[in-house]
């Protein structure tokens, strides 16, 4: 059997300098919690992708590197194949050092201290917290709840505009909560943006973790030139130590101003191998994708029934995309520090507090189902002995 497709193999992490796995400690106050944290995989990062840096460590130069053609054109192409969009070249810009610095770059570029942004919440942290660690205001915009799913709510978002607000922080899919937002969704966006002079910094980088059922559709699509969009490969294949990611900038502008950024920062060149896997990435590591989609989905599953059979107090918010879930505590009666608690110090598991992804979270933890089904297995055991 090809390994790499093993999804099923336990890797152990302890000791590999994983913030996962070795940093239990400080985070939860004991090393020996079962993580599921941190959005990384314990599934061996595909092969191709740790092929190519092999091949390069036979070279022993590491020193500047300048971006090959290729490295534009497998980008392009995995647009074009994955999610159907045709991007032009130019509108690619690189995004140094990976998704979250290009957050705060487009936060600096396209506002000013004072200017208000809108997030619908709950999200990922640092898109929450880009606006007030840059001297901006965050208006919050809680997702709709609806039959336990979650849904944009355009008329919260579009009440709540000040004549300041400048950006919308999007994450799609949502993390934490497993959402992929409609088409129908996007443009009621796309439109109260054109309306109301605002742009949409739309974070991506889940896009390829759609789950079976479900279709990604790119921001960039419908927001046109009020659209900017952050891809990455690091969610879809594991490759978080080696970051990279791309801005998807329609606008020549927005470009412009960003470019004058990048020269001030210095922010010019790769890092080597985080080039170098996202090529291998994009261009070998489909059939990869797809096989783990399917374990993710089965995953997703596994989490869903073994809540609905044995711990009721708990529920699974159907998931749409990542290979995170959202779990619904509020029934169980405790509050979150007490969950908190009961899952570190009787269950042995370590998850996401929601409120981590704002105040929308409080009642719900973001578990990590990364990981193969027999570990999971375990920490599904231990939030049901917590909650004893
Ligand atoms: C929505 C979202 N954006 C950005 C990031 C950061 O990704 P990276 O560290 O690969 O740049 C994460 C990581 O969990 C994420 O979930």
């Amino acid at each position: 059997m090809d390994l790499t497709f093993d999804f099923d193999q336990r890797i152990d992490r302890r000791g590999s300098g994983s913030y996962k796995w070795d940093a239990n400690e400080r985070l939860f106050g004991r090393a020996d919690v079962l993580p599921f944290w941190v959005a990384d995989m314990d599934f061996a990062t595909p092969k191709p992708i740790l092929d190519a840096i092999g091949i390069r460590v036979e070279h022993p130069v590491l020193g500047y590197e300048f971006r090959s053609e290729s490295y534009f054109s497998v980008i392009q192409n995995w647009l074009r194949t994955r999610h159907q969009w045709d991007v032009p070249r130019e509108w690619l810009m690189f995004c140094p050092p990976g998704s979250i610095p290009g957050i705060q770059a487009m936060v600096d570029v396209l506002s000013e201290p004072g200017d208000s942004i809108v997030a619908p919440t709950p999200t990922y942290g640092p898109l929450l917290r880009s606006a007030g660690q840059n001297g901006r205001r965050l208006i919050r915009n809680p997702l709709r709840e609806v039959d336990g799913r979650f849904e944009l709510d355009l008329d919260d978002l579009e009440a709540k505009l000040e004549p300041s607000t400048r950006l919308v922080m999007l994450c799609s899919p949502n993390n934490p909560v497993g959402k992929v937002f409609t088409s129908s969704e996007l443009r009621g966006l796309a439109k109260l943006a054109e309306s109301h002079d605002l742009i949409v910094v739309s974070d991506e980088v889940h896009c390829d973790l759609a789950l079976p059922g479900h279709k990604h559709k790119p921001y960039g699509q419908v927001g046109g030139e009020r659209s900017i969009t952050i891809i990455s490969p690091n969610k879809t294949f594991n490759t978080a130590g080696i970051p990279q990611a791309t801005l998807v900038i329609p606008s020549a502008e927005i470009r412009a101003e960003f470019q004058k950024y990048l020269d001030l920062m210095q922010l010019n060149h790769d890092t080597t191998f985080g080039a170098l896997g996202m090529i291998a990435a994009y261009s070998e590591c489909g059939p990869w994708l797809d096989a783990l989609i399917s374990y993710m989905d089965a995953n997703h599953r596994q989490a869903a029934t073994y809540f609905s059979e044995n711990c009721q107090s708990v529920s699974k918010v159907p998931a749409e995309a990542t290979y995170l879930a959202w779990l619904d505590f509020r029934r169980t009666g405790f509050k979150q520090n007490e969950i908190m608690d009961r899952l570190v110090n009787l269950g042995g598991v370590g998850l996401y507090s929601g409120t981590d992804f704002g105040e929308e979270g409080d009642g719900f933890f973001r578990m990590n189902l990364a990981c193969p089904s027999a570990m999971l297995q375990e920490g599904l055991e231990g939030i049901a002995k917590a909650l004893k």
